[in-house]
């Protein structure tokens, strides 16, 4: 396909197009109202963008379906699967599910200032989880994967909340996360090990 032709086209569309513009009429205060409605519509659109690539709030960007009801067959989210675990280019994955009250496993323990990818399933209702201090924050839809990256600023405790009303215990639906030194794991080897202090 000849590339040369089509460019001239659309050059001579949007010339064209730009003179129909300029010879319509405009009256000044309507140019006015124009102008603040452009900055007003660019400052949200700016802040979306901002969000999206500093702040990692994306929509999700492919949907993952998974069978709720048989989680326990399911090769990855298994029971010996679920947990923290370092995959072969050495990126920290965390895989938990959860169900009526709580989150599976109850306690993990993950290096801080390095990017986690969290991958969430349910195994009964919808829940939410939330960690605060971070961008952790999504719905767990049974059915679905539900999968946020993120990292946790400084070494303490986090606790993983439920945010979705998920039944009589949802208030008591919680657990926690250590963060550790990121010099006092080790997460060379397929999981995260504490190091022995010398
Ligand atoms: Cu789970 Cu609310």
């Amino acid at each position: 396909m000849q590339i040369e032709p089509i460019k001239q086209k659309c050059v001579l569309v949007i010339r064209d197009l730009c003179t129909q513009l300029q010879a319509i009429h405009i009256d000044q205060l309507e140019r006015k109202w124009i102008t603040i409605s452009m900055l007003v519509i660019g400052f949200f659109v700016g802040i979306i963008v901002i969000d999206a690539f500093f702040h990692g709030v994306n929509p999700p960007s492919k949907v993952e379906t998974i069978d709720s009801a048989s989680l326990h067959l399911n090769k990855e989210f298994a029971e010996d699967n679920l947990g923290v675990q370092v995959d072969d280019k050495g990126n920290v994955i965390v895989r938990m599910v959860a169900g009526r009250y709580s989150f599976f496993p109850k306690h993990i323990e993950v290096p801080a200032e390095t990017p986690i990818t969290l991958r969430w399933v349910s195994m009964d209702v919808l829940h939410g989880v939330h960690i605060p201090m971070t961008n952790m924050s999504t719905m767990i839809v049974p059915g679905y994967v539900a999968e946020v990256t993120t990292t946790f600023p400084k070494p303490g405790e986090y606790p993983v909340l439920c945010n979705e009303y998920c039944g009589l215990g949802h208030n008591h639906m919680w657990s926690n996360i250590s963060v550790i030194a990121k010099e006092d794991l080790d997460c060379s080897s397929k999981v995260c090990k504490r190091r022995i202090k010398q």
